[in-house]
C-alpha cells in the first residue's frame, strides 16, 4: 500500500516536522523572549507518543522527518527516539535541526542511531555577540559540535544564520567564508514575526536581497536551480564548488505553491502552516485512542484539506502569531 497525505490544493505531504521539546538551553532573541516559561510535562507528548506519530505519518507517506525543538538534543530519551523512527519502514530520511550545543557530544551517537543529516544554527563568529544573540550560547562549545558533526558520517551537515540589522548582518562575510573553510552550506534565514520576544522587529530586518548583495561584493555567484526539498533558494561560489549559499525568504511567498510540509507541536497540535493558526489537537486524539490508529489518521487527512494556501508575513508589522518559534518546531 502506498499511502500519500494530499492538501485541498493537491500538495502532497511527505514531509514531517516534529517538535520534541519545548525547552532550550540557548533564548536566541528572535525565538524566545528573556523569562519563557516551558510546558508542564503532561502537556508534552510521550517519547512512546512521538514515536507513534510518527509511525503514523509515514504509514500515511511522509518520507521525510526532521526532529526540532526547542534544542531536541536536550530531551531525555532523544537518542532511542533517534533509533526507533529511522528504523521506521518507509521513511527516507530522518533529519535534525539543532543549536550545536550538544553535538560534541552526540554527533557521533545520533549518525549511528540513523540520523542523516544535521542544520546546526550559526548567527556569529565573535564569541560576545554570539552570547548576545543567544543570550546563553557558548560560541566554542557549538564551533566543537559543528566540528563533531563533520566528522560523524552525516550525509550533510548545513549551517543556518538568521541575519539582523545590527547585530550580525556584518558578519554575514565571515560566516560565508568560514561555511567556505568548513566544505559545507550555509542558509541565511530571514526573520519571520513569530511570538512576542520583547522587541521591536522591524528595524532588525534584513532582507534576503541584501545579504545576497553583501556577499557579493567578495564572491561571483552563480545562481542554481537546486533544491534540497526545502523552502532555500541556493547561489554557488564561482571558486568554491563545495559550500552551497542559500536564502530561506519566509517573508515573500515564494515557497508556498510548493509546500509539502506539516509540524507537530511537542504538544501534539499538527500545525498546517507556520504563518496561521489553524491547528488540529492530536494529544487529545491520541490519548483518547491508545489502542486505535484510525481515528487519528483520520482526522489528519480530514485536518489536511484544510491547509491554507500560504502564510501571510510582511516585513514590518509587528508579531503577527503568537506562538514563539520554540513551540512551532523551527
Ligand atoms: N525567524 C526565523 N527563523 C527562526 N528560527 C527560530 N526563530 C526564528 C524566527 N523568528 C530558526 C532559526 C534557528 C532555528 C532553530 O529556527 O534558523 O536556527
Ligand atoms: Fe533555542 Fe533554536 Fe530557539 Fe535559539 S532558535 S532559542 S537555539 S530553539
Amino acid at each position: 500500500m502506498n499511502a500519500v497525505l494530499q492538501d485541498g490544493f493537491g500538495r502532497q505531504i511527505d514531509y514531517l516536522r516534529l517538535s520534541v521539546t519545548d525547552r532550550c538551553d540557548f533564548r536566541c532573541v528572535y525565538c524566545m523572549a528573556k523569562n519563557m516559561t516551558f510546558l508542564p510535562r503532561q502537556q508534552v507528548l510521550t517519547l512512546e507518543e512521538l514515536q507513534r506519530l510518527a509511525r503514523l505519518f509515514v504509514g500515511q507517506g511522509v518520507r521525510k522527518i526532521r526532529l526540532t525543538g526547542g534544542e531536541p538534543l536536550i530531551r531525555p530519551g532523544i537518542l532511542g527516539l533517534c533509533r526507533d523512527i529511522a528504523a521506521l519502514p518507509g521513511l527516507r530520511e530522518l533529519v535534525m535541526t539543532s543549536n550545536g550545543s550538544q553535538l560534541g557530544r552526540l554527533a557521533g551517537p545520533l549518525a549511528e542511531a540513523g540520523v542523516k543529516r544535521m542544520n546546526i544554527s550559526l548567527d556569529s563568529l565573535d564569541a560576545q555577540k554570539f552570547r548576545a544573540i543567544t543570550r546563553n550560547g557558548d560560541l566554542e562549545h557549538v564551533l566543537g559540535g559543528i566540528e563533531a558533526a563533520r566528522n560523524a558520517g552525516f550525509e550533510r551537515v548545513k549551517l543556518n544564520c538568521v541575519v539582523m540589522k545590527g547585530r550580525n548582518f556584518d558578519e554575514v562575510p565571515a560566516l560565508v567564508q568560514y561555511a567556505i573553510d568548513q566544505r559545507i552550506d550555509i542558509s541565511f534565514i530571514e526573520e519571520m514575526p513569530l511570538g512576542d520576544v520583547g522587541r521591536s522587529r522591524g528595524e532588525a530586518f534584513c532582507s534576503s536581497e541584501e545579504v545576497r548583495a553583501l556577499i557579493a561584493k567578495s564572491h561571483p555567484l552563480l545562481d542554481s536551480t537546486e533544491n534540497s526539498g526545502g523552502p532555500a533558494r541556493y547561489v554557488r561560489l564561482e571558486q568554491h564548488p563545495e559550500t552551497r549559499i542559500g536564502f530561506i525568504s519566509p517573508n515573500s511567498h515564494n515557497f508556498c505553491g510548493s509546500c509539502n510540509r506539516v509540524r507537530m507541536t511537542v504538544e501534539g497540535k499538527l500545525l498546517l502552516c507556520l504563518g496561521q493558526d489553524d491547528a488540529l489537537d492530536l494529544r487529545q486524539l491520541l490519548r483518547r485512542y491508545p489502542l486505535d490508529d484510525q481515528p487519528v489518521i483520520s482526522a489528519v487527512q480530514k485536518a489536511l484539506r484544510g491547509k491554507p494556501l500560504r502564510h501571510d508575513f510582511t516585513p514590518d508589522t509587528e508579531v503577527q502569531i503568537v506562538r514563539f518559534m520554540n513551540m512551532s518546531g523551527g
